[in-house]
């Protein structure tokens, strides 16, 4: 394996890129890897090595690298007829129809252009339909590059997490650790009443994975409902991936007020959404009056991405095959696990997943009765329970180092590429084959 090219090119791209980079979890140590090409479920870097890739874009790829013929056929006739016109087109309708069909809590959209601008954008719904300020999150969630968010800290005691926030954007943010209802309910005891919207992935799947203990969205939904605070759920991964068409709040029967999708509803192209009851996202002008603009948004080209994407995924079973090897994955992994890494925790559900590099390992040394078998689900009978991640602070607590620079570069040199770091989710996509989820798990022990 050379890395001469990706190692030239990220030298030139140090002159003119800040970091090297675009986006900051790409710089990964010691120089990223330059990719040339995808192919299916595969990359191909700068120098000619080939990878299985389980980092599919950070989320938006279900199908793979290959667009099918009815996605690039759509792509191609918009990018062709003209890429973006700044007047309404049919194919931002015909997506949004087809989202409000299938996501049961939404009945109307407005498209932007990043998960970012979408949980902007849902934030500033939020205050508005509320008249309240405070911003409930999950501690360690990711929720895109804006200042509302983008804090660390416990409870009402938050500070912005970056230079360049003013103190007082932290002083309407509280966290909350992901899975307390306990914490959650002493949080509306005391200021329920304060609070325009708890913010939340259904599962913690840009930290994690952490899938939710049972009863805790219905716990934060029954909380929202008496205080008269919205539920918004940022679905910008889990959206269309998890829980198939109907999304993480189908898989889970919660319906959140707000959604906030990305990735995927582009189908590989920039996008973010906003989604809810009508009554809601009207207040968005020019219906209503909360202001909300911009020049790409609806994107003809990514529309047709979008829409030709959940199309083909709803017609081609695509959700039955990613989530079978997307089960075959971590199952086999957990198999491996319990050999070699004990201590080690497998997340994840559908087709995302993970092995969290824990420190402890429960009683599951001298039972695996009752293991979960695919990923943790937080089952209170499974002998890992007290070990398994429940919040953000947990994750962050694992061999985050170990994972980085011994176990993600021995996965490379086995021809695994991996996400960035430990937090980040790893995706199974349609053009994974069995094949492919063997040679993973085969690299995975010989890495661990
Ligand atoms: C849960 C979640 N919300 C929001 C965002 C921000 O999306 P974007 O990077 O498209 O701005 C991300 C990005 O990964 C995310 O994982």
């Amino acid at each position: 394996m050379s890395d001469e090219k990706s190692q030239s090119l990220y030298d030139r791209a140090l002159s003119v890129l800040a970091g090297g980079v675009n986006s900051s979890v790409r710089a990964t140590r010691p120089y990223p890897v330059f990719v040339e090409r995808g192919d299916g479920g595969h990359v191909i870097d700068a120098d000619g090595d080939r990878y299985i890739d389980y980092v599919m874009g950070y989320g938006p790829l279900l199908l793979g690298h290959d667009m099918p013929e009815q996605v690039r056929a759509g792509v191609q006739q918009h990018a062709s007829e003209g890429p973006m016109y700044g007047v309404p087109t049919e194919v931002e309708v015909e997506l949004a129809e087809f989202v409000a069909r299938h996501v049961e809590s939404v009945e109307m959209l407005r498209f932007v252009n990043s998960g970012t601008e979408a949980t902007v954008s849902a934030v500033r719904l939020a205050r508005a339909a509320t008249g309240r300020d405070k911003i409930v999150v999950m501690q360690g969630g990711y929720h895109g590059a804006q200042e509302s968010t983008l804090v660390e800290g416990d409870g009402t005691d938050t500070t912005p997490s970056s230079p360049g926030i003013p103190d007082s954007f932290a002083e309407h943010t509280v966290t909350l650790p992901f899975n307390d209802a306990e914490a959650a309910r002493e949080l509306f005891v005391d200021s329920g009443d304060e609070v325009a919207a708890v913010l939340t992935e259904p599962i913690l799947a840009n930290n994690g994975i952490v899938h939710p203990v049972d009863g805790y969205l219905q716990t934060l939904r029954e909380l929202c409902d008496d205080s008269g605070a919205l539920l918004v759920f940022d679905e910008v991964i889990t959206g269309f991936r998890v829980g198939g068409l109907r999304c993480a709040q189908g898989k889970f029967g919660v319906e959140p007020d707000l959604t906030t999708f990305a990735k995927i509803v582009g189908g590989g192209f920039p996008v973010g959404a906003v989604g809810g009851p009508a009554d809601l996202i009207e207040m968005f002008t020019p219906a209503g009056e909360v202001f909300q603009s911009g020049t790409f948004s609806g994107h003809p080209v990514t529309m047709a991405a979008g829409l030709e994407t959940l199309r083909y995924a709803a017609e081609n079973d695509v959700h039955d095959h990613v989530n079978a090897l997307g089960e075959q994955l971590p199952s086999g992994l957990t198999d491996i696990a319990a050999d070699q890494a004990p201590e080690y925790t497998v997340v994840g559900t559908d087709s995302m997943f993970k092995l969290v590099f824990t420190r402890e390992a429960g009683n599951a040394r001298e039972s695996r009765e009752g293991h979960c078998e695919a990923g943790c689900r937080q089952r209170a009978e499974c002998p890992r329970y007290g070990a398994c991640p429940k919040t953000g602070a947990d994750v962050s607590a694992a061999e985050t180092d170990r994972w980085v620079r011994l176990f993600r570069t021995q996965m490379r040199e086995e021809g695994v590429l991996l996400p960035a770091n430990q937090f980040e989710s790893q995706f199974v996509c349609h053009a994974h084959t069995e094949e492919d989820i063997e040679r993973t798990l085969e690299a995975y022990k010989t890495a661990l």
